[in-house]
């Protein structure tokens, strides 16, 4: 039998208890928590992920904003636009829709947003005390498939994982998340020798390369978690992960599916970083957050 991890359901109810936490911080303060996005240029799929995440914001009782530059805005003013963003109080989570166009250093844009409020999780600051193991804002799709595991009850401490896909905002930041839980952890890529035989020996395997279906049950040992991170578009345009759906249901013991898996959790753990954001930013508890 293999759990299908419902993403949709589960990361409705994180809003549900972000949007009731929301209320609590509006009756303290005065204001509501408030994300703001940046997007440069106007890449199609960009634009939706960023109207998704303002949307997702409102709808849970916080300020989304979405701030849309020139494809042709050079980095100094970029630079001086987040600069003026950052002067603002209601500024609780800021955050840069990448990828950037090519005249743009990511690094040093990165750079340049207070660690506070990035609720991408992006600064070195940020990577680093997650990687010194310490409390941080963690990035989105990482931490969303942790509360995925956590979820559908996996067990991770002693757990062999195997990520697979070593990209800064997904693969790097999971392997560390994995760690803090105790897993063994092997950070697999395209490189990898052996890729088929490494991935078969996890207990827990995470799938964010990129390469629709790539996945298929030679990777898998039977009864592994699987979580696919994926979304490609096929030729006839349907979106699918990096993980052969199908061919796993019946030999993975937890599967995701694409779409409906990690996405939303995704978006739902930006809501929690711009909720824990201000929660700090305000000098509330932590521990009162209740999410
Ligand atoms: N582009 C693709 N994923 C992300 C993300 O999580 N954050 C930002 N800022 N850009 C992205």
């Amino acid at each position: 039998m293999t759990q299908i991890v419902d993403g949709k359901a589960l990361g409705l109810s994180l809003r549900a208890a972000v949007a009731a936490a929301v209320t609590r911080f509006v009756a303290h303060t005065g204001r509501r928590p408030g994300l703001d996005v940046v997007l440069v240029g106007e890449d199609p799929a960009s634009q939706v992920y960023v109207r998704n995440k303002a949307r997702a914001c409102e709808e849970a009782g916080m300020r989304g904003e979405v701030h849309r530059l020139d494809a042709d805005t050079d980095e100094a003013a970029l630079l001086s636009f987040l600069a003026a963003l950052q002067a603002r109080d209601e500024v609780d989570g800021l955050l840069v829709q990448l990828p950037l166009p090519r005249h743009i250093d990511a690094e040093k844009v990165l750079l340049a947003i207070d660690p506070a409020r990035d609720v991408d999780g992006f600064h070195p600051l940020n990577a680093g005390r997650l990687f010194a193991g310490q409390r941080s804002l963690v990035p989105c799709t990482p931490l969303g498939c942790l509360r995925m595991l956590d979820h559908a009850g996996v067990r991770l401490d002693g757990a062999r994982a195997v990520v697979l896909g070593r990209s800064n905002i997904v693969g790097k930041p999971m392997a560390m998340l994995l760690v803090g839980r105790n897993a063994t952890v092997t950070l697999a890529h395209s490189r990898t020798r052996d890729l088929e035989a490494v991935c078969r020996e996890a207990d827990v395997l995470v799938a964010a390369v990129g390469k629709a279906k790539m996945v298929t049950r030679a990777f898998v040992k039977e009864g592994a978690a699987v979580l696919d991170v994926g979304i490609n578009r096929t030729a006839e345009g349907k979106l699918v992960g990096d993980v052969d759906f199908d061919a796993l249901v019946g030999h993975a013991g937890v599967l995701t599916p694409v779409p409906g898996g990690v996405g939303p959790m995704t978006i739902a753990c930006l809501l929690e970083n711009t909720l824990r954001a201000a929660w700090a930013r305000a000098g509330l508890d932590p521990a009162t957050l209740g999410v």
